[in-house]
């Protein structure tokens, strides 16, 4: 009882050593990611760690400016060297590693990665999104990526802000558009990551075209769209074979305190309606679609801050949904959906924060 010492559970690479520790509270839990870990790191990783600290300070010597070094190990770690130390030909190994110390790469180009963080839920994250938020250099980010997302990019990654709402001096998108760029010519791998996913309302398209534009190499890696997330955790499938064969997602936002949409074409029935950006014109979208010939019974729902811990859904119908979100006090981001898959909300709601 007096004891301060906790053993915690190890997984043994030597010379690189991970210890877990659940401060006592669940070591169950601990051995479980321990097995986890155990399986997911291979056998070799001492080995190449050791071979890794047999070349460090020639590497030093050898290559002086600290990002290209970086770029250096991490080609060591992640490609085919590491490959012929996890399959035990140790001398190829280092052949190939001198070989690339007498021919070190001319400083490169960066890369672009222009990522999808997903609605909220870190969990919702690619394997690939979550790969390259860890190998990124520099992150630029997005009012709508979660914290719970952020927090998973390199530790030791630089973050900037660069949100619409970004205080007194908003960054404009051609200055996001240079930035990115400038930052890849300095030879950076640049992390765009964006809420939901960048090529749906999230002028991704934009961005890359000035990449492409001047030759800087990107890659662009999808998120689960807010669309797509809401519903889900909302319990309401965007089609069913009863009440809907197609869906829109359609921008919600006013321009000049209204909306200029096709309304004939969004009151034909058996689609469902899905609103980005709609808070703010929630009373306008309901009117209006009543106006046109939509049923003022036509379920809908907003989902406010859907697939987090805070998410609010919010049911009622096209004339009683605008009342319903006022009194409480909703607040963005929030998501509209219009059709009769809403009813089957009821039944099919499962998430609970
Ligand atoms: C500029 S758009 C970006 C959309 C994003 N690229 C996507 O694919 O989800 C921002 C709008 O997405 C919606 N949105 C994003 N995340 C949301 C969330 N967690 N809950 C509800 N709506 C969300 C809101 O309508 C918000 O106004």
């Amino acid at each position: 009882e007096l004891c301060s010492v906790i053993f915690p559970s190890i997984v043994d690479r030597s010379p690189v050593q991970i210890a877990i520790s659940s401060a006592g509270t669940a070591p169950v839990l601990a051995r479980m990611l321990r097995t986890r870990l155990e399986s997911s790191i291979p056998a070799g990783y001492g080995k190449l760690a050791a071979m890794a600290g047999k070349y460090r300070d020639h590497v030093k010597r050898k290559i002086n400016d600290g990002l290209s070094r970086k770029a250096f190990w991490e080609e060591v770690f992640e490609g085919d060297i590491a490959e012929l130390v996890y399959a035990e030909k140790l001398d190829e190994a280092e052949s190939r590693i001198q070989q690339k110390l007498a021919n070190p790469a001319s400083k490169k180009l960066g890369e672009v990665y222009l990522v999808g963080g997903g609605p909220g839920d870190p969990d919702l994250l690619t394997f690939r999104a979550l790969r390259l938020m860890q190998k990124a250099d520099i992150v630029l980010y997005d009012r709508l990526v979660s914290k719970e997302v952020l927090a998973l990019v390199r530790r030791d990654a630089e973050l900037i802000y660069v949100g619409k709402t970004a205080g007194e001096h908003p960054v404009t998108q051609d200055n996001i558009n240079e930035k990115l760029a400038e930052y890849a010519l300095q030879g950076k791998r640049v992390l765009r990551l964006k809420g939901g996913d960048p090529f749906i309302f999230g002028r991704g398209g934009e961005e890359i075209s000035h990449l492409a534009e001047r030759g800087i190499p990107f890659q662009v890696v999808p998120g689960i769209t807010a669309a797509s997330g809401c519903a889900s955790y909302a319990g309401i499938p965007l089609t069913h074979r009863d009440y809907a064969q197609s869906v829109r997602f359609i921008t919600g936002h006013l321009k000049d305190n209204s909306l200029d949409l096709n309304w004939q074409d969004l009151v034909s029935p058996n689609q469902t309606l899905v609103f980005y950006m709609g808070l703010s014109g929630l009373e306008s979208i309901c009117r209006e679609l009543i106006r046109r010939g939509k049923a003022p019974e036509t379920p809908a729902a907003l989902i406010e801050k859907g697939t987090t811990v805070n998410q609010r859904v919010f049911i009622g119908d096209l004339r009683t949904l605008p009342d319903k979100v006022r009194e409480a006090s909703a607040k963005a981001p929030t998501l509209i959906i219009v059709g009769d898959v809403v009813k089957l909300h009821e039944k099919l709601s499962w998430f609970k924060q």
